[in-house]
């Protein structure tokens, strides 16, 4: 991770986070593991646990806790277990909070609200946490400045759309060990994830759906080549569905009535409510598991619908996540935007907060320095001609 690597020489001259208390919560594999090795050369007393019941990776876990990292975390943690994890990360009383959607900021405004006395502010790193922290700011709950790390250029741009369009069918294709190529793709919702798992469906040879609520994403995906209709006309006809949304019950009963015989339900979205669970198993007679993270349904008229990894995020319940060419880029964001928060937050009001452009330009620069790519520079009359308004012709 090269982008990752220059910030940690600089953090390890510098040591910006000296004594700083970090909470994180973020899927525990071995990128994210490298995250907290940069803060903690940075100075940062780390506590860290995983932000999904089943993404934590226990190998490298065990491996950060062996480098003096706070962790708490365990693959397949119950919901019970995995909100202790959460609480026990708080309780090193965090100055600095980095949260994957939600859960970590969640608990300090409410159950554990009094482990925030010392909050300055925390960076978030995904679309549906962003969402939730712009609901609290709405409702004048939120207590601390966030950074909307998701919204950042160098993360949806190549995270949410290349990141997720690659890993979500390493995932499932590592786990079924099925052909993509032949079959008809499913993909709901049009963001920037879906967008990437539309392409690479695409590019392995399956023809593809979307389904969509926005007019105008819609479109994209019309123009973008894709078949768009709506779920209950793609029920009928999809042999895998992947629901990417960040909304709850987009595969639901009705829609279980009218799936073909052995199609496979995927989930790329934050939560395991995009493909609604108790639907699925009140409409079964049976189901058990038929490889690992494979559920079998059996319908009561005998069809099979087969249920990755739970419904929850495919990309790391049932792989290892992104790429680490892309985590380079979100976590250089991630480490960049915790500075920042670190040296202004106290200056900050309560609100999400934009990453500052510098920050997308700094992440980028230093990506196409790793690349060895270089890019033209203008000359002082091209700088003229761009920004001035006397040019007209
Ligand atoms: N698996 C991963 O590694 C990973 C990575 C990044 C983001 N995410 C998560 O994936 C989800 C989507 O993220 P994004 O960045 O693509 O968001 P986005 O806002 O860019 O896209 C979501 C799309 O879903 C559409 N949508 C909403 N409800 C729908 C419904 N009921 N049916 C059909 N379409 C619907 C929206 O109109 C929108 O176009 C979020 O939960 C996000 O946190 C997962």
């Amino acid at each position: 991770m090269p982008v990752l690597n220059e910030i940690r020489a600089d953090f390890e001259k510098t040591r910006p986070f000296e004594g700083v208390r970090v909470a994180v919560s973020i899927h525990l594999e071995a990128k994210t593991a490298y995250l907290a090795k940069v803060l903690k050369a940075g100075g940062a007393d780390v506590s860290i646990s995983g932000s999904n019941p089943l993404s934590t990776q226990d190998d490298v876990a065990a491996a950060l806790a062996d480098e003096g990292i706070k962790v708490y975390s365990w693959y397949n943690a119950t919901s019970d277990e995995y909100k202790s994890h959460l609480i026990k990360v708080l309780e090193n009383k965090p100055q600095i909070v980095i949260d994957d959607g939600g859960d970590l900021v969640s608990l300090l405004h409410n159950e554990c609200s009094s482990l925030a006395e010392e909050v300055i502010g925390g960076c978030e790193e995904t679309t549906t946490g962003v969402l939730r922290l712009e609901a609290m700011e709405k409702a004048g709950f939120l207590r601390f400045p966030m950074m909307a790390v998701n919204d950042a250029l160098c993360k949806y741009l190549f995270d949410n759309r290349y990141g997720t369009g690659e890993s979500v069918w390493t995932g499932i294709m590592r786990t079924t060990n099925l052909i993509v190529a032949g079959k008809t793709v499913v993909v709901a919702g049009y963001g920037w994830c879906g967008k990437g798992i539309a392409m690479k469906a695409k590019g392995l040879g399956a023809r593809v759906i979307i389904t969509e609520i926005d007019p105008i994403k819609a479109i994209e995906a019309h123009m973008d080549g894709f078949r768009v209709m709506t779920m209950d006309d793609a029920a009928s006809m999809g042999d895998v569905f992947i629901t990417v949304t960040g909304c709850k019950d987009v595969i639901r009963g009705r829609h279980y009535e009218k799936m073909k015989n052995g199609v496979l339900l995927a989930n790329a979205g934050h939560f395991d409510v995009e493909v609604n669970k108790p639907e699925l198993a009140g409409l079964a007679s049976g189901s058990r598991v038929v490889r690992h993270n494979i559920q079998e349904y059996t319908m009561a008229d005998g069809r099979k619908i087969y249920l990755l990894a739970e419904g929850r995020l495919v990309n790391l319940a049932a792989g290892d996540g992104h790429p680490a060419e892309i985590m380079d880029m979100s976590f250089a964001l991630q480490a960049l935007s915790a500075k920042y928060m670190l040296e202004n937050g106290r200056k900050l009001d309560k609100k999400v907060y934009k990453v500052a452009d510098e920050i997308d330009q700094k992440v980028a620069e230093l990506k196409l320095k790793s690349m060895g790519t270089g890019i033209d520079r203008l000359t002082p009359e091209q700088e003229k001609y761009l920004y001035g308004w006397e040019h007209g012709e």
